[in-house]
Order: structure tokens, then sequence, then C-alpha cells
């Protein structure tokens, strides 16, 4: 059985003060929700304020992204080392900002992914299709070779993703206002998992597949409620206390609704 998993990314967005509020706020009210698992990638700089605030709490944290290299002369450049030495659980690898802004090939997200994992880390392997791709009915082919970049360039094979987490993350849904409906990415995650399945049917059923794409607090409830959708990756309403605190709750419903 899959337990419901909400990750807030904050992006490159908070302060110290900010950030205090937020993570107090949601610490409080998401203590008494035993069903779902919850957590926050925040920028590097925070980690150690996460760590400190959040240890305790039912609220893992991560980053959003890291090197693939172990250590070395990469100016700028953190490694998965240094992310376990603040008490990461997480690491969002291959996040559609990164690939189109920061250059992110398939083959260096596939590198990131490995060293998470060699680290003992979570990736959280972000797909997902441009409008063009979906309009020109290509969406499944380009989901397909992101998860086969990962999977078969860095050797990982299915049964890596035992620690992992895939999010499905349309780009022309993330921060746009327009999420794609639940029947589309129900149809998508089931295609993420059939395609696991030909590889291992057993890693198929277990890895947990998180929607991301302006989720909020309005639209998380039925999301979440398909069969295939494992939780949501959360840009802009993890800022806002009260979203993200609802979107939370409405997956510890389902999933507490489900495990009964
Ligand atoms: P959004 O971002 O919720 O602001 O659309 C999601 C993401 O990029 O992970």
């Amino acid at each position: 059985m899959r337990v419901k998993l909400v990750a807030g990314n904050w992006k490159m967005h908070g302060n110290l003060v900010a950030n205090r509020a937020l993570l107090q706020a949601s610490i409080s009210a998401l203590s008494s929700l035993d069903a779902a698992k919850f957590a926050v990638c925040v920028p590097y700089p925070y980690l150690s304020q996460a760590r400190e605030l959040l240890n305790g709490s039912n609220i893992s944290w991560g980053a959003q992204d890291l090197c693939q290299f172990e250590s070395g002369a990469y100016t700028g450049a953190v490694s998965a080392s240094m992310l376990t030495d603040f008490g990461c659980r997480y690491v969002i690898v291959g996040h559609s900002e990164r690939r189109s802004v920061f250059g992110d090939t398939n083959e260096t997200v596939a590198l990131k992914y490995a060293a998470a994992l060699k680290a003992g880390l979570s990736p959280i392997l972000c797909v997902g299709e441009t409008l063009a791709e979906r309009e020109a009915g290509a969406a499944e082919a380009i989901v397909g070779a992101q998860l086969d970049a990962v999977l078969v360039l860095a050797r990982s094979g299915a049964q890596s993703l035992a620690r992992a987490v895939i999010a499905y993350e349309p780009v022309w849904a993330i921060g746009t206002g327009k999420t794609a409906t639940p029947d589309q990415a129900q149809a998508m995650h089931a295609a993420i998992r059939r395609r696991i399945a030909s590889q291992d049917q057993g890693i198929a059923g277990r890895v947990n597949v998180l929607y991301g794409g302006s989720v909020k607090a309005g639209n998380a409830g039925e999301l979440f409620a398909m069969p295939d959708i494992d939780g949501g990756l959360i840009g802009g309403a993890s800022l806002v206390a009260e979203e993200f605190i609802a979107i939370c709750r409405a997956a510890n419903q389902v999933s507490a609704k489900v495990q009964a």
C-alpha cells in the first residue's frame, strides 16, 4: 500500500523570518496527521534552519538539486553528502526549471539521481512534457524517455526506485495556474507505472508517483483521489501556510481512507 506524500518545493523563495513562520505553522497544523508523509525542499542556505525547526516533527526536509560529483573543484556546487550532513531525506532532481534554465540534460539528471541514491537520499525525479509535446501527441513518449534515461543511463534499474519518488510535472502546468485534469494526470501516472512494471512489477506497485503543476487547496483532493496519484510536489502553494496545510490535510484524508 502506498502512503501519500506531499512535498513543498520552495524554489528560490524565502528568508529566515518568513521561513520560520511558515514552518512553525506547518509543524503545529500537521503534527496530528499520521496517514500521509510531508516534506519541504528548501534553498541550500536554509537547510540548517529547516533542520533546526523540523527536527522531531513529522515533516522531512530536503534540497532542490545536487551536484553529480562527490567532491572537488566544482565552484558553486553542493554534493549529496553535504545534504545528508544537514539531515536531508529528499532531493529533487531533473526539475523542468533545472532542465530549461540551467541546462540539465537527461544524462546529468541520471548522474544526479545515482549520486543521491548512493548517499542514502531519496531522489524526487521530475519528468514532464511541454505543451508543444503534448499537442503533438508525444507526451507519453517524452516522459517515458526521461524515465528510461535515468533507469537505463544511470544503470540504476527499476530496483533503484525502491527509495526514489517520481514527480510527473507537465511543464505547461507549472506555475501557470493550469492544472492537468485528474484524468489527464491519472492517465500519465498509470503509463509511468506500466513502464516501470515492464522492468519490475513489485517496484511499480510500490513507488510513489506525485503530481506537480499548480496544485492548490482547491484541486488537491480530487487529484489525490485518483488511484495512481500518490500525492503532490507543490510549488507556489507551498509558500502559503494555509494552502500548504490544506493540501497536506487533503492527502492525509485520502490516505487515511485507503488505509481504513
Ligand atoms: P507550482 O510548481 O505548484 O507552482 O506549479 C510545481 C513545481 O514546479 O514543482
